[in-house]
């Protein structure tokens, strides 16, 4: 285990109910706040109509930015950024799944910044600074609800990419199981798996003697595989819903699952390659190539694989190579994600070869992806080229 510091600043407030203090915290940073949504499932399921009203009652003035799409475009981040300057905004307050919070967090860095907010995701200049964000989360799956990380696209030059702060932790995040039950059967699918990955590239690791953090991961991994069925059989599954949100959060907020050891997250940089020129949701691209990552590299340290296969799968070593064990749990995971309802292949979204030189050189723009396995260029070609 390698030494670590960790600290987490966000509050959680979870449970049923735990929507019905919007008012109350956000008003905490002051009387103005910028509310941040998406294409109007809030709407629909009666929570832009709750927060509205908290809010007034709570005397917090609210200027809105509607539309977040799913992959956020700078373009609108920059129409965020404007009206948080326009209004001399004390605080954003993003109400929806990953996508309105990581805009929500580039708008609440960029309102500070004098220069292209975009510099922040081309390595140019890094976050010093941020307006106070706040969360209400309606859907499980990235973990931004807790973590300082960021994701925008460039639609206009076809890029996506990544930054992450210290100041872009929320100071709050509402997470109200009750919100998710709207969440369709395909995002329910693609969150879960977009958890399972967060796990993924953080457990399969280099890194020895982490028992506590490698048992972590797995009772995750255990806890998403359990409940996924049940949430996709009945939606408003009160049980199945707190568990995958939570599961989401404590997958990827902050590394605290993985304290101590190398992450991998080759997988999420090839991934992000293929939604910034596609435009698919983020879990559904990772359901194509995280199964044809782990076939590329199991061999680098196939004891991972090996406890993988046992622990989480409960594929039987009895008589079995390490190979045939470690494969068969790589299979496991390929046919539950098929199961569940997720695309095996690129071609499944009309993917073909074309751009698979452009995705493989922009994913290595910064240098090579991983730590599992060092992965170059070629190397990304081929995970792309067997997701075909
Ligand atoms: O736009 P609305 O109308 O809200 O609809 C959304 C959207 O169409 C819908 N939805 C959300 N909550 C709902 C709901 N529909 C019904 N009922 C509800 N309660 O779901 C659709 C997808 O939403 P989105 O926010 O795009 O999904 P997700 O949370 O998976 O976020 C994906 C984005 O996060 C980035 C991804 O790359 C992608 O851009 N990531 C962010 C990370 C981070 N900040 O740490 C890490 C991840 O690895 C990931 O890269
Ligand atoms: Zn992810």
């Amino acid at each position: 285990m390698n030494p670590f510091q960790f600290h987490n600043p966000t509050r959680i407030v979870f449970g049923e109910g735990a929507a019905d203090r919007i008012g109350e915290l956000t008003s905490s940073f002051g009387g103005k706040a910028l509310l941040v949504y998406g294409g109007g499932s809030i709407k629909s399921i009666g929570l832009y109509e709750r927060a509205v009203k908290q809010l007034k009652d709570a005397g917090v003035a609210i200027y809105e930015l509607a539309g977040i799409e799913p992959n956020p475009r700078l373009t609108t981040v920059k129409k965020g950024i404007h009206l948080c300057r326009e209004h001399s905004i004390d605080i954003v307050l993003a109400i929806g799944g990953g996508s309105v919070i990581d805009a929500s967090k580039a708008i609440a860095a960029g309102a500070l910044y004098d220069g292209d907010v975009w510099d922040f995701f081309t390595r140019k200049a890094a976050i010093q600074q941020a307006l106070p964000l706040g969360t209400v989360l309606t859907l499980a799956a990235t973990g931004s609800e807790m973590n300082g990380n960021t994701v925008i696209s460039n639609w206009e030059e076809k890029l996506k990419r990544a930054s992450g702060s210290s100041h872009l932790y929320p100071k709050f995040s509402i997470l109200d199981p009750t919100l998710t039950y709207s969440v369709p059967g395909n995002h329910t699918v693609y969150g879960s798996i977009d958890i399972m990955s967060h796990v993924f590239e953080q457990y399969f690791s280099q890194t020895t003697d982490t028992p506590l953090q490698e048992r972590f991961c797995e009772s995750i991994l255990q806890t998403v595989i359990e409940n996924v069925e049940p949430a996709l059989a009945n939606p408003a599954d009160a049980a199945a819903r707190a568990n995958l949100m939570w599961c989401g959060t404590m997958a990827l907020n902050g590394g605290q699952i993985s304290l101590g050891m190398v992450n991998d997250w080759a997988s999420h940089g090839i991934e992000h390659e293929v939604s910034a020129i596609y435009d698919i949701p983020h879990g559904a691209g990772l359901a194509v190539i995280f199964p044809n990552w782990m076939r590329y590299v199991y061999q680098e340290r196939i004891d991972r694989f090996v406890q993988y296969a046992v622990r989480v799968w409960g594929v039987d070593p009895a008589g079995k190579s390490d190979d045939e064990i470690a494969l068969a749990g790589i299979q496991a995971t390929r046919d539950f994600f098929t199961r569940i309802g997720a695309e095996s292949r690129l071609a499944d979204f009309g993917i073909g070869e074309e751009q698979l030189d452009r995705m493989a050189e922009e994913a290595v723009r910064y240098g090579d992806l991983g730590s599992f396995k060092r992965l170059g260029k070629d190397d990304i070609r081929e995970i792309l080229r067997m997701s075909l």
